[in-house]
């Protein structure tokens, strides 16, 4: 039997095979669950990338074949992203902007605040990366954070009751909800249709932020095609969606941008400039993309959007969610580990990305040896979520007997104050998951052993006191280049 799209796709990968060398002896496969922090890149993708390189020119010029092509394929690539959303093309447009989230997200807040500066409340998760937390704190007014439902042990879902009380106190001074698709601590999924309709209730906007969650599953601008659970604003990473290098991206209906100043100036968006006076473009996107876009990004993020559509975005969920029960079950497996937000998939839907950490081991411990001793790539700290974190932690932080709101008890509590997480792409294997479980089950059996490798420096980060690998020892740009010169000045010996 063939086989089907999204299972070829999972190997079609850049790096599923670098290995790396372990503070045991020998090396193994790199073991890549830290896609919630960037995922690896797509390589059919990759390849339209590295193929319009050939016709790579400025989107500026516009007569000459190749400016032809590049903004052909520019605006072929503005079509996946509005595709893929279901959005309308003619209601919708969509921004590149930056390198990520935060600078749509930072742009967002301005240009809302500005668009509607009578209403001077936003309200944002508490669940949120500082990426949707921050910028509306800086630009939009006063925020006020959603809580999480449930006492201490805090479940991680938003507290939706908690919502509604908010919009009714703040009746006619929401501009919007900042809320994440899901969490990028506990892949908790946040019910953003639901909460599209009670902000519509009260003439408020929503701002989604689904960095976390359109790799893994599908995310429509409306789930019913109705504009009352519409998402206003849908703005994700390319990073995150298997194309690095890639610009972030904003969603977002036309009529939110109309009668306010663009927010950055410089070519490619004006009219008519003389030395007293200009005149801004009309049009959508172009009158909010000064400067150069990244052409070469944009497309090959285009690429993976169409790919995953095709592989069918459903599919793709099913899959992952096959893997995070897998890995849910065997982490409830392992003695003393304790893991943040409600584990009932039933009860508060997840996405692929967990996070948790082993009673009385430090989360920089049991991340280094992870990598160290298993060649497991995973994340450990606070994200950029450190409300969130904060929260989940608190129980294990009182348990610890200090108190964590007391300014001394800082530097202890640093080595202390983070999760390990684990977080899974198309690419990861049962095998990944089985290699985790198998290394936590180990680290567990012989902490003490592990322990007497590492000291600990004042910022709470654990190094092995023998095995000290530079990143230049595995990675070094000069020798890469070196042997890319050495290539072409053997080429031209040739001629
Ligand atoms: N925002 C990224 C993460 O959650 C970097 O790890």
């Amino acid at each position: 039997m063939p086989l089907s799209l999204d299972a070829a796709l999972r190997s079609d990968f850049i790096g599923l095979d670098t290995c790396y060398p372990r503070a045991d002896g020998g090396c193994s496969r790199r073991v890549y669950l830290d896609s919630a922090a960037s995922t690896l890149a797509l390589g059919c993708a990759r390849q339209l990338a590295d193929a319009l390189l050939r016709h790579y020119a400025n989107t500026h010029s516009s007569v000459h074949f190749s400016a032809r092509i590049a903004s052909a394929a520019l605006d072929w690539a503005r079509a996946q992203m509005l595709d893929f959303v279901h959005a309308d093309p003619e209601r919708h447009t969509a921004l590149f902007i930056g390198n990520g989230c935060t600078a749509p997200l930072n742009r967002l807040a301005r240009s809302l605040a500005a668009r509607r500066p009578e209403r001077d409340v936003v309200l944002v998760s508490r669940m949120e990366h500082h990426a949707n937390d921050l910028p509306h704190r800086r630009h939009a007014g006063q925020v006020l954070h959603i809580p999480l439902r449930g006492t201490a042990p805090a479940l991680g879902a938003i507290d939706l009751d908690a919502l509604d009380d908010l919009l009714e106190q703040q009746r006619g001074r929401i501009n919007y909800i900042a809320v994440a698709a899901a969490s990028n601590v506990t892949g908790i999924v946040n019910p953003v249709h639901d909460i599209a309709a009670r902000a519509h209730v009260h003439g408020a906007w929503i701002v989604v932020d689904a960095s976390q969650a359109l790799a893994h599953a599908p995310l429509p601008l409306s789930d019913t095609g109705t504009p009352e659970r519409e998402l206003d604003v849908v703005v994700f990473s390319g990073h995150k969606l298997y194309a690095p290098g890639s610009p972030g991206v904003a969603i977002l209906r036309r009529s939110l941008l109309q009668g306010i100043a663009p927010d950055e100036l410089g070519g490619g968006m004006v009219d008519d400039v003389s030395l007293n006076d200009y005149q801004v473009s009309a049009t959508l996107p172009e009158r909010e993309e000064a400067g150069t876009p990244n052409i070469i990004g944009a497309v090959q993020l285009g690429a993976v959007l169409k790919v995953l559509r095709t592989a069918g975005m459903n599919r793709i969920h099913a899959h992952e969610q096959t893997l995070l029960s897998e890995l849910l079950s065997g982490l409830a497996t392992i003695p003393g580990l304790r893991l943040y937000g409600d584990p009932d998939l039933q009860r508060t839907p997840r996405l692929g990305t967990v996070a948790f950490n082993l009673t009385g081991l430090e989360h920089g411990l049991v991340a280094a040896v992870l990598n160290d001793y298993h060649t497991i790539a995973l994340r450990n700290g606070c994200f950029c979520a450190h409300p969130y974190v904060r929260e989940l932690l608190k129980p294990d932080l009182w348990s610890l007997d200090l108190d964590p709101d007391a300014e001394d008890a800082m530097a202890l509590l640093k080595p202390w104050q983070g999760m390990v997480r684990a977080s899974l792409g198309l690419y990861t294997s049962a095998a990944d998951i089985a290699a985790l479980l198998a290394a936590l089950r180990d680290l567990r059996a012989r902490a003490d052993e592990y322990r007497a490798h590492y000291r600990v420096d004042s910022a709470g980060q654990f190094h092995h006191r023998h095995f000290t690998i530079p990143a230049r020892t595995l990675f070094d740009p000069d020798a890469v280049l070196a042997q890319a010169l050495r290539r072409l000045s053997d080429r031209s010996g040739m001629l």
